[in-house]
C-alpha cells in the first residue's frame, strides 16, 4: 500500500512538472522568448526611430508580428513557484519579489500585451511616424516591467 501510495505521489509530481515545465527550462524558454523580442525590437527602433531612411515596411511587418506572438503566448506561464533562483541560457535575472506584486505584474503585462498587439495594427499601416510613436509607448512598458522586476546588470 505504501508503495503504491509513494509511486502515485511520484506520478502526480512528474505530471505537474510537465504541466509547468521543470524551473530551468521555464527560465530558458523566458529568456530566449525575451531575447527574441530584443532582436525585433531592435530592428524596429533601427528602422522607425534611429534610421528612418532604412525603413522597409515588409520587415517592420514581420517584427511586429514577431513581438505580437510573444506577447500573446502567456509568457506569465514561464514564472512558476522558485523560478527567481537557477540557471536557464545564464543565472535568472528574475527578482524575487515578483511572486509579491502580482497584481502590479498583470497589469504590466496586459500592458505590454497592448502596445504589442497596437504596434502589429500600426505597422500594417505603414506610416513610419505613427510606428515610432507606438513603438515608444511599447519600449515604455518593457521598461515598466524591467524597473519592477528584473535585477539590474
Ligand atoms: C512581465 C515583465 C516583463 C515584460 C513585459 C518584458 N520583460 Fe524583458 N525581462 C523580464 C524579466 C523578468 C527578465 C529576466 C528573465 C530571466 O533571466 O529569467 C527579462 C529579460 C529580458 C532580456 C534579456 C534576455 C536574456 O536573458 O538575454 C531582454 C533583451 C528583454 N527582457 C527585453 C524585453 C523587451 C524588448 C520587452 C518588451 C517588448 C520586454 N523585455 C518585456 C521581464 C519582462
Amino acid at each position: 500500500m505504501k508503495t503504491q501510495l509513494a509511486i502515485a505521489l511520484a506520478l502526480g509530481a512528474v505530471t505537474t512538472a510537465a504541466l509547468a515545465g521543470p524551473i530551468e527550462e521555464q527560465i530558458r524558454f523566458r529568456q530566449s522568448a525575451y531575447s527574441f523580442l530584443g532582436w525585433n525590437t531592435a530592428k524596429i527602433k533601427a528602422q522607425a526611430a534611429d534610421h528612418p531612411e532604412t525603413f522597409n515596411k515588409d520587415q517592420v511587418i514581420a517584427a511586429a508580428n514577431a513581438i505580437a506572438a510573444v506577447a500573446n503566448s502567456n509568457l506569465l506561464e514561464l514564472y512558476g513557484p522558485g523560478t527567481d533562483q537557477g540557471t536557464g541560457w545564464k543565472p535568472t535575472r528574475l527578482k524575487p519579489e515578483y511572486f509579491q506584486k502580482q497584481a502590479e505584474v498583470k497589469e504590466l503585462e496586459a500592458t505590454f500585451i497592448k502596445e504589442a498587439n497596437e504596434l502589429q495594427k500600426v505597422a500594417e499601416d505603414g506610416d513610419v511616424g505613427e510606428i515610432k510613436a507606438q513603438f515608444g509607448k511599447l519600449s515604455a512598458s518593457c521598461k515598466g516591467c524591467h524597473d519592477l522586476v528584473r535585477v539590474r546588470e
